[in-house]
């Protein structure tokens, strides 16, 4: 049961299916303890203004004024970029419920120097690694490492400053293109240049109350572009919860190597936050591998996640913001989320376009990249739509999910037929 019986007012912050999908359990949650719940997206997009109102404000201050005079009781922060740049630091200084990272804790993820010396530090098993601040000295020391190895701008690159080099040409290329043709601008005045590791990966997302680490079941995205993880990285193809390939014995390793001394370390450090910890694993013939944290909820993570997650999240979140022990409990069944893009993503691609046909799923579904105009909904992204089917089972959540993709159509869509499929 919730707080108590007055309606509740969330402010969610972000504008993809990942923030439909936070708006939508909030929804379905009320719905199910009967209480009134009622939400505002900053900016949000044409899904989340079917369960909520949009609101267009830019600046964190101008977001912080909005709080206050809607008198929210709290804000959820989907992406990184507000988080970094302190939004959490702004809400609680004028005394705002809000549920995230501060600027400080945030930089576990908006600098992976920073992440990989806490991760050192704190003995959380992670690839080895070197920081450099100029490409002269990163590249003298690739001259005496094995390949391939991975470059990576330090700071936030929307998921793609990281390049995996097959050989010394590459790699030096790719330190010339982060640190002097700045390919992802001020995010590469640092890189870290860290070994690379051969395995299968597996997203484990988490609630930090302060004091303790709470896991949720485990995903696995789908980053290609192609079938067969071949082509083109993405912001996320599909993705299904739990993920099959993670077993006991790996989240075992993964409960003391990586998340015990992660919370030694935040709680040696003083990084006494309420929020989410997603820790992005590898998991290679040596083990479990922490490759980084991510301070937010996955995309399209979060899609497959919540949908499963059983808790009340409004009670769980406050319960997280008053350093309270609390114990998440996801049902047994299984998801999985199918994302529908704009033909030519991840490259150039066109939008405009009219989705038809959402009336007739049934299944969850999220938009990620839609806008609403004189009715209709027009495509206005890369990423589109996640269809989520769930079930008892992988295949009968997979087959839910293609069942219901084949009624909705929009021009030049294109989606992988093969998410769900180990
Ligand atoms: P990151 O943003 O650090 O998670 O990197 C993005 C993606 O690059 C990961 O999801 C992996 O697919 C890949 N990657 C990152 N670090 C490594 C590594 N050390 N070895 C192999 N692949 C990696
Ligand atoms: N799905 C990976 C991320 O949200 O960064």
């Amino acid at each position: 049961m919730p707080e108590n019986s007055n309606p509740k007012k969330i402010l969610i912050i972000g504008s993809g299916g990942r923030e439909h999908a936070i708006g939508w359990k909030f929804k379905q949650d009320a719905a199910h303890s009967n209480y009134e719940c009622e939400l505002f997206f900053i900016p949000g997009n044409a899904g989340t203004a079917q369960i909520g109102t949009n609101v267009s404000v830019k600046s964190l201050n101008e977001m912080c004024d909005f709080a206050k005079e809607n008198q929210i009781d709290l804000t959820f922060v989907g992406p990184e970029a507000e988080l970094a740049e302190g939004i959490v630091d702004l809400f609680k200084s004028e005394g705002l419920e809000i549920f995230g990272p501060d600027k400080r804790a945030a930089q576990l993820e908006s600098s992976k120097a920073f992440a990989k010396d806490f991760m050192a530090k704190y003995n959380v098993k992670t690839a080895k690694y070197k920081t450099f601040n100029g490409p002269m000295l990163a590249i003298e020391y690739l001259e005496s490492q094995e390949f391939p190895i991975v470059v990576k701008a330090s700071g936030l690159a929307a998921g793609k400053g990281v390049v995996i080099c097959r050989d010394f040409e590459e790699a030096k290329k790719a330190v010339l293109d982060i640190m002097e043709n700045k390919a992802f601008g001020e995010a590469g005045s640092q890189v870290v240049i860290e070994e690379y590791l051969e395995g299968f990966e597996a997203s484990i997302l988490s609630f930090f109350n302060g004091n303790e680490i709470v896991p949720f079941v485990s995903a696995k995205d789908h980053k290609k572009i192609g079938e067969g993880e071949t082509g083109l990285n993405t912001g996320g193809m599909g993705v299904m919860a739990p993920n099959p390939l993670f077993i006991k014995s790996h989240f075992d390793e993964f409960s003391k190597e990586i998340m015990q001394t992660t919370l030694n370390g935040l709680i040696a450090e003083g990084m006494n936050f309420s929020g989410v910890i997603f820790f992005g694993l590898m998991i290679s013939q040596k083990g479990v591998y922490l490759l980084e944290y991510n301070l937010r909820m996955g995309d399209p993570e979060t899609q497959v996640c919540l949908p499963l997650l059983e808790n009340d999240l409004f009670e769980t979140v406050m319960k997280s913001n008053r350093g309270e022990h609390f114990e998440l409990k996801f049902s047994d069944q299984h998801a999985c989320c199918v994302v529908m893009v704009s033909g030519g993503y991840p490259l150039n691609y066109e939008k405009g376009f009219e989705i038809r046909g959402i009336e007739n799923l049934d299944c969850p579904y999220f938009v990620a990249g839609a806008k609403e105009k004189d009715g209709k909904m027009l495509t206005s992204g890369g990423r589109v739509l996640n269809i989520v089917g769930i079930g008892n089972s992988l295949e009968e959540a997979r087959n839910q999910a293609y069942e219901n993709i084949v009624k909705v159509h929009f021009d030049y869509q294109y989606y992988r037929k093969d998410i769900g499929l180990v």
